[in-house]
């Protein structure tokens, strides 16, 4: 697919991986995307695929320019979805140069002891390809710390590695003016908040870096490429790595019989009658988290709750916050509640927690032995308004 005069789209789409690192579900599938310029003096493949579709991959390629030679393979990221290729291109174009920065070929040494001529490129290095004029932005950490972005100043198009990505396989059209965009939109917050949320500021300092740039077209390593809604799409980036949120509470309870989750149900309702509306309520263990973390990235609220297991949070619970923790997130107000049947702990655990998590604490804690008596009813409803009071104070 020719995306530019002279540029090609040659992804990948996966819809058969269940989870994306291992960790991450994949209800709409994920592509790996990869781009060739296929210019009049050289040639250049930015970014390869994941390894387990390099014959379709390769294919897409000889499609597009037969048996001319490949000059350079731009290495953005080297995380394997899309390095994973890089042994088998060099097979296949045995002359192709390696285009990457130091950080990039400590990692091509380790991962796949490729050799070969390589060019090292540095923040700010140029690459004339004919037509197209090709220059190098280092942005450590986004997502990993050799990660560079590759601007073409001819056509302002940004190959912009993981940054801007997101998860869900490409339906027929790769150019986002060209599909309905719909199913991307919560698919961003959730890769964003899975993969890249623990790195805010570099994000950030990516972000202004390329804020100078005449961007025209976004072109990531996973999902859409971005033309008609670039602004929408710097904008959801620059909201999620300054941990930015709407008004919202998430509800996130394990329970194992049902009476812990009495007391998340009696928090929602008054948050309601507080004049709330997104409310979202998740089970725990019936969740994958990774969706409980796209909501916790979207809404300022948080009210963890729990039954005490084996004198510690209930696992999955425990599991999640630590998946939150290791987030580094900022700007969120979070309540917490913990029930026990013969000795308390979950309360003082979560108290450690919400410590850990530095997210500002409202309202008082709510404890439960055993099953929900009238006071427990009136401290959850106490508990949902101090959310709700807190909330509705960054009302405009
Ligand atoms: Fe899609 Fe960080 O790799």
């Amino acid at each position: 697919m020719e995306i530019k005069a002279k540029v090609h789209y040659v992804g990948v789409n996966d819809r058969t991986k269940a989870l994306f690192e291992n960790l991450w579900p994949l209800p709409y599938g994920v592509s790996y995307n990869s781009y060739l310029i296929a210019d009049d003096e050289k040639v250049a493949l930015i970014d390869t695929v994941d390894v387990a579709f390099f014959e379709v991959y390769l294919k897409k390629i000889q499609a597009v320019i037969g048996d001319r030679k490949i000059d350079y393979l731009i290495i953005n990221h080297m995380e394997p979805d899309h390095s994973g290729s890089i042994s088998l291109i060099k097979k296949y174009y045995p002359g192709i140069v390696l285009v990457g920065n130091k950080k990039t070929f400590d990692m091509v040494d380790g991962y796949y002891g490729v050799k070969g001529e390589r060019l090292v490129v540095d923040e700010g290095d140029c690459l004339p390809l004919g037509r197209h004029t090709l220059r190098f932005y280092l942005v450590p950490m986004v997502h990993w710390p050799e990660t560079m972005v590759t601007f073409d100043e001819t056509d302002g198009i940004l190959f912009s590695g993981d940054a801007f990505g997101c998860f869900g396989a490409l339906n027929g059209a790769c150019v986002d003016r060209n599909m309905n965009t719909a199913i991307y939109w919560d698919e961003m917050r959730r890769y964003y908040s899975n993969i890249v949320g623990k790195f805010g500021n570099p994000v950030q300092k990516a972000l202004k870096k390329c804020a100078g740039l005449p961007i025209k077209m976004i072109c990531s390593t996973h999902g859409p490429v971005w033309e008609e809604n670039i602004p929408q799409v710097i904008d959801m980036y620059d909201k999620l790595s300054r941990y930015e949120a709407e008004e919202g509470v998430v509800i996130a309870y394990g329970t194992m019989y049902g009476n812990t989750e009495q007391l998340a149900e009696v928090i929602a309702e008054e948050l309601s009658c507080e004049g709330i509306k997104n409310i979202v309520m998740h089970n725990v263990s019936h969740t994958h988290h990774s969706f409980i973390l796209a909501d916790v990235f979207k809404y300022k609220g948080l009210i963890a709750g729990c039954t005490t297991y084996n004198m510690h949070l209930y696992p999955e619970i425990e599991a999640l916050l630590s998946k939150i923790a290791a987030r580094d997130m900022k700007n969120r107000v979070m309540g917490y509640f913990g029930s026990f049947t013969w000795a308390s702990a979950a309360v003082k655990k979560m108290a450690e927690y919400a410590e850990k998590l530095k997210f500002e604490v409202v309202g008082d804690p709510v404890e439960m032995k055993q099953s929900m008596t009238a006071d427990n009813y009136l401290q959850a409803k106490e508990l949902a308004k101090a959310m709700a009071n807190r909330l509705k104070l960054e009302r405009k």
